[in-house]
């Protein structure tokens, strides 16, 4: 077993991959869970309802602790007990986003907002952590115009999330996979990395 996440700027083409990587481990005889962040439990998915829809203004503050709330309660409910089975757990998107989005984009300080997060994800650490990257102008492209709360945030809020995930990715040795390629180049450069 062992606990992936994928993760990257909107438009990155992870659930798309999400779905691949499952179907490959289905057929070598895997239990695999696939899970996405916010959600999961009743109270994840009425933050994430709020999170991605609410007219009223929500601070970025806020937001770190809406998502990491939402995220602690996914630990309890569904990833301890899912570790403890022995699944694969594949998850879209996970703290890296909180990073990501709160702090390099939303202004947070990032020691405070990474220590929420290692807060809410406890010991439960992924094994593996693969940044796809896109473009801004393929995020914009691909969003078109429905676009949730975050997603609206503008140009230069997308930019900064673009670039964050790339610093993040050098500190912190996560492997960057250009989701700019064909769906299935990106699903074996995630597949030579994992195996
Ligand atoms: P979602 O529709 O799941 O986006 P995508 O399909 O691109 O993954 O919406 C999740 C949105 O929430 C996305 O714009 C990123 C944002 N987000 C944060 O800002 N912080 C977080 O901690 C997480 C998990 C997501």
């Amino acid at each position: 077993m062992s606990f992936i996440v994928l993760d990257g700027p909107d438009g990155s083409g992870k659930s798309t991959q999400i779905k691949l990587l499952a179907e490959h481990l289905e057929t070598r005889g895997e239990n695999v869970l696939c899970i996405r962040e916010p959600g999961q439990t009743p109270l994840g998915e009425d933050l994430r309802h709020i999170l991605l829809h609410a007219t009223y203004d929500i601070s970025s503050l806020s937001e770190v602790f809406l998502f990491n709330a939402a995220r602690s309660q996914m630990m309890e409910e569904i990833v301890k007990p899912a570790i403890d089975e022995g699944k694969w757990i594949l998850c879209d998107r996970f703290y890296p986003s909180t990073l990501v989005y709160q702090s390099f984009a939303g202004g947070q300080n990032l020691a405070v907002v990474r220590s929420i997060c290692e807060h809410a994800v406890a010991h439960n650490k992924p094994d593996h952590i693969i940044v796809l990257d896109v473009p801004v102008e393929t995020t914009q492209l691909r969003l078109g115009d429905d676009r949730d709360r975050i997603e609206s945030k503008g140009e230069d809020y997308l930019k900064n999330v673009r670039d964050g995930f790339l610093e993040l990715a050098t500190t912190e040795n996560w492997p960057v996979i250009s989701a700019s390629e064909s769906i299935v180049n990106v699903h074996s450069k995630i597949l030579n990395h994992l195996f």
